[in-house]
């Protein structure tokens, strides 16, 4: 192969990577008006609330009110309200990140806190897209 071709091959490896991280996301719900208080809350209790609040949240972010989720983490929002596929917090549930570090809930915590289910993460996306109320 010749020095271009293969550049090009490379390019078409990296673009297709790119195609299949974003197809892993599972898809959003299609289930109308949902809300923090009706929807999302409920798993942010179960699944988040233990690290991310009181006095020292993990990574200053607190998952205990609507308030504390839209303001982020100490570097700043984890979410895109109407954009869920370009999320830092889909990605970190979806496991759609290269770090492991930022998988959530972290993977084998002392908690036992499991992963999400799509289903989970599907409310989480439609929750934002519409607009993260
Ligand atoms: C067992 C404790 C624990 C649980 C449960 C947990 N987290 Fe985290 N979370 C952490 C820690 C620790 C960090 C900091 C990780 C780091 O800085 O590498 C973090 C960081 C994050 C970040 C920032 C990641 C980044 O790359 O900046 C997000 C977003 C996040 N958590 C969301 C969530 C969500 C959403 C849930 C619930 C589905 C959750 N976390 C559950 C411990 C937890």
């Amino acid at each position: 192969m010749n020095p271009s071709k293969l550049a090009l091959a490379a390019l078409a490896g990296t673009f297709s990577f790119a195609i299949v991280a974003c197809a892993d996301l599972p898809p959003a719900s299609t289930k109308a008006d949902v809300t923090y208080t009706g929807d999302v809350k409920a798993i942010f209790d179960a699944s988040c609330v233990k690290c991310h609040s009181g006095d020292r949240p993990k990574a200053r972010l607190h998952m205990d009110s609507l308030e504390g989720v839209l303001k982020g983490t100490k570097e700043g929002p984890i979410l895109k309200s109407g954009n869920s596929a370009d999320s830092l917090i889909v990605k970190a549930v979806a496991h759609a990140v290269p770090d492991k570090d930022s998988w959530m809930p972290p993977l084998n915590n002392k908690a036992g806190i499991k992963p999400l289910t799509p289903e989970q993460i599907g409310l989480i996306r439609a929750w934002i897209d519409q607009g993260a109320k």
